[in-house]
């Protein structure tokens, strides 16, 4: 399968996309919530004339988090009020835990206090955390607000922020408690992505391999090419890069909004990386990102164990994601290995377990991804009993 793009893109072994201009314009064709993701260096400095049009009325209310807010948010406001824009700032801590009930209580309560309405406009400036919790915040409040993603991260700009899945974990996993709700608006600076640490950096790059990996040989080979050079900072490669993943994403959200199906393939990897998430408590020990890496290889593994796809679609997954720097084996905690069988008891309570069967997405090949429900229990743990054993990490 090929992903249909829903603009034209950049050819893939083309790093430059300049001829379009700096800034790129992906639009995600949502029935009845279309909007635009923009993409390209010191969106931040325009965000205030790009919002203002999409405002019902001229006040908005800034969420974002301790790390950020420095960094980034006094450009924001600055155009945002050169845009003639009231504004507000919320700034919350940083990191996974935030994606809870205790902080979305919080955030939600922060927002009446300041006596929102219905018009009023929500941003999200952040990495995926922020995305998530924010947009649930605005699906929920006052059944609903419109909100922007302002996204941070590199795996927020090429995932989180687009397609419209908000939420938050809770003590039974990752992501259980949430709603789709879609932005008005994407602004992916990708200068904000010059102060983000370089392990951050990687994660979101295996979510960038997953475009590939699931639906575009000829994106992962030019990822074989120029990845070096997107995590580099190269910006006409980065760009390339993050209109290629959004416009991938644009294409199946279109068409598949509340995952009845093609959608269910952007999860490559991830049934595992929750497993793994959940075992390590979303601590730093794993970020999202890398804990995807990890599940992607196993994603491969487990197909080639299915006699479904050739040794050497495995071998050049696991060697690209290694070779940028990204984990390719689960790291054992507190000097031991994770153990196969609780990895398995979180999987049985992943989300896309339906009638008690787990949904994996598997793999003819690179660019080849189907989802299966018929994979066999004793396959998955013998893919994760080697997993955790493995030197490499
Ligand atoms: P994150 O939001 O926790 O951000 C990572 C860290 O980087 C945080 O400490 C943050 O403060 C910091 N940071 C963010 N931007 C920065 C910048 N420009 N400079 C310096 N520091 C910066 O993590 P993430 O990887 O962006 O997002 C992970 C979350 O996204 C997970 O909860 C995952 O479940 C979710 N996710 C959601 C979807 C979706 O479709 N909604 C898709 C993929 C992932
Ligand atoms: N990150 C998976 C999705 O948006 O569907």
């Amino acid at each position: 399968m090929t992903l249909q793009a829903s603009t034209s893109s950049p050819a893939p072994d083309a790093p430059d996309p300049v001829a379009r201009g700096p800034i790129e314009t992906v639009s995600v064709d949502i029935k009845g919530a279309p909007y635009e993701i923009h993409v390209g260096p010191d969106l931040l400095a325009s965000a205030g004339e790009r919002i203002a049009p999409l405002l019902k009325t001229p006040r908005v209310i800034v969420v974002t988090d301790e790390t950020i807010a420095p960094l980034h948010l006094a450009k924001l406001q600055a155009s945002l009020a050169a845009g003639g824009i009231e504004q507000d700032a919320i700034v919350l801590p940083p990191g996974e835990q935030t994606k809870s009930f205790g902080q979305l209580t919080d955030l939600v309560n922060a927002l009446l206090d300041r006596k929102v309405e219905r018009s009023t406009t929500l941003i999200a400036l952040g990495g995926g955390v922020i995305g998530d919790l924010v947009g649930f915040a605005a699906a929920i409040t006052l059944r609903g607000l419109p909100f922007v993603q302002i996204p941070t991260t590199l795996l927020a700009q090429v995932d989180s922020s687009v397609g419209g899945k908000t939420g938050i974990n809770t003590a039974h996993g990752k992501n259980l408690v949430g709603a789709f709700h879609q932005p008005v608006l994407v602004l992916a600076d990708t200068k904000t992505l010059d102060t983000l640490p370089d392990r951050e950096l990687k994660a979101g790059y295996a979510e960038v391999v997953k475009y590939g990996l699931l639906g575009d040989r000829a994106f992962f080979d030019w990822l074989e090419e120029f990845g070096e050079a997107v995590l580099a900072g190269d910006e006409k490669a980065r760009t390339t890069a993050i209109v290629k993943s959004c416009e991938a994403k644009a294409g199946v959200v279109s068409r598949d909004e509340k995952e009845a199906g093609e959608r269910a393939l952007l999860n490559l990897g991830h049934t595992f990386a929750h497993a793994y998430e959940a075992e390590c408590a979303y601590s730093g020990l794993l970020l999202h990102g890398e804990a995807v890496a990890i599940g992607m290889v196993n994603a491969f593994d487990l197909s080639r164990a299915l006699d479904l796809c050739a040794e050497a679609d495995v071998a050049a997954a696991r060697g690209h994601l290694h070779r940028v720097g990204l984990p390719v084996t689960p790291p054992p905690i507190n000097g031991k290995a994770m153990d196969p069988e609780r990895l398995m008891h979180h999987m049985a309570g992943d989300k896309k377990v339906s009638g008690g069967k787990i949904g994996f997405i598997l793999a003819r090949g690179i660019g080849e991804a189907f989802q299966s429900r018929d994979v066999p229990p004793e396959a998955v743990r013998d893919v994760l009993t080697k997993a955790v054993a493995a030197k490499v990490i």
